[in-house]
């Protein structure tokens, strides 16, 4: 029986399959930790369920021989050296599966939100300035129907938000794939573009590709100057994506439109696009998979790739 660290409280239940196998769990609580504290925290530990706020670095796999699976809760591996990892021998999972829907869901929320200026909208009535209907009034947004959506990376999430976009707001599709990678579902029509292209070409961007060093600061001050005016960025994978000061000057110049964000360079922290002054920019606290759900799906996905490798 094997001794697993889990690093921030989960459901239940996922401890309990653990414990119903007979492992040892040692149940953290307490912010993420860095590769020392958790290096230190997973001693005698054959595996580990860890979160993305996790620094899964060399020290752990360094001090931690006996270490066979790191299973992070999250879709994507970024915070994981997969080259220490490898050559330690030790399995890294994730789970992708179980956070597609909701994080599509949330992306097409920020997509109307940002568009249709929701929140701003919000803020305007509360704060008093409603003066009644009007013509040409505030906030005026752009229409989500018929809009060119660009998607990058369409993998499971990026596909899923092609297919809402598409077949529930009629946009026409276009996406940046990685090469080689046939796109997980066929049904929607999906221009491919490169990535100049499609960011000169679309109304709304949306960011679904991982976080690896090729795609660290994808948009960059350069990207953003070739988007046009009008046209609004969405980000709902990983924040360090985009290069966060000049997205916030991108906003504050006009350059682009505006920007729904759930993910951040360096979280928790808002400072860049709070510095933009712009009120066209939707901020959500790294929400994508927070249904009770998902949630519950994505624990239990990871529990069972730690059972598995240990059985
Ligand atoms: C959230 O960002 C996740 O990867 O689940």
């Amino acid at each position: 029986m094997a001794r697993v660290l889990i690093t921030q409280p989960v459901y239940r239940e996922a401890v309990d399959r653990l414990r119903s196998d007979g492992h040892v769990v040692v149940e953290r609580s307490g912010p993420p930790l860095g590769a020392d504290d958790l290096a230190a925290a997973a001693e005698g530990c054959e595996a580990i369920v860890c979160m993305l706020t996790d620094d899964v670095g060399e020290a752990v796999f360094a001090r931690n021989p006996q270490l066979r699976v790191v299973s992070n809760v999250a879709a994507g591996v970024d915070n994981v050296d997969l080259d220490a990892a490898a050559s330690a021998g030790v399995a890294v999972t994730n789970t992708p599966d179980a956070v597609t829907e909701a994080t599509a869901d949330l992306t097409m929320g920020l997509i109307l939100a940002t568009a249709r200026r929701i929140t701003e909208g919000d803020h305007h009535l509360r704060s008093g300035r409603f003066a009644g209907w009007r013509l040409m009034q505030h906030p005026m947004g752009l229409d989500v129907t018929g809009a060119r959506l660009g998607i990058i990376g369409l993998g499971r999430i990026g596909s899923a938000v092609a297919r809402r976009a598409h077949l529930g707001f009629g946009m026409s599709v276009s996406a940046v794939r990685r090469p080689g990678r046939r796109p997980s579902d066929e049904s929607v029509p999906v221009q491919p573009l490169d990535l100049e292209a499609l960011l000169a070409q679309s109304d709304i961007v949306s960011l679904h590709c991982p976080l690896t060093s090729a795609t660290r600061h994808l948009i960059d001050a350069g990207a953003l100057s070739t988007m046009p005016a009008h046209s609004l960025l969405i980000n709902t994978a990983r924040g360090p994506l985009v290069d966060e000061p000049a997205l916030g000057r991108a906003l504050r110049d006009g350059t682009i439109a505006g920007a729904g964000l759930d993910v951040y360079e360096r979280e928790p922290s808002v400072d860049p696009l709070l510095a933009s002054q712009s009120e066209r920019v939707v901020l959500l606290p790294h929400v994508g998979s927070a249904t009770e759900g998902t949630r519950r799906s994505m624990c239990l996905a990871a529990v069972e790739h730690v059972r598995g490798r240990l059985s």
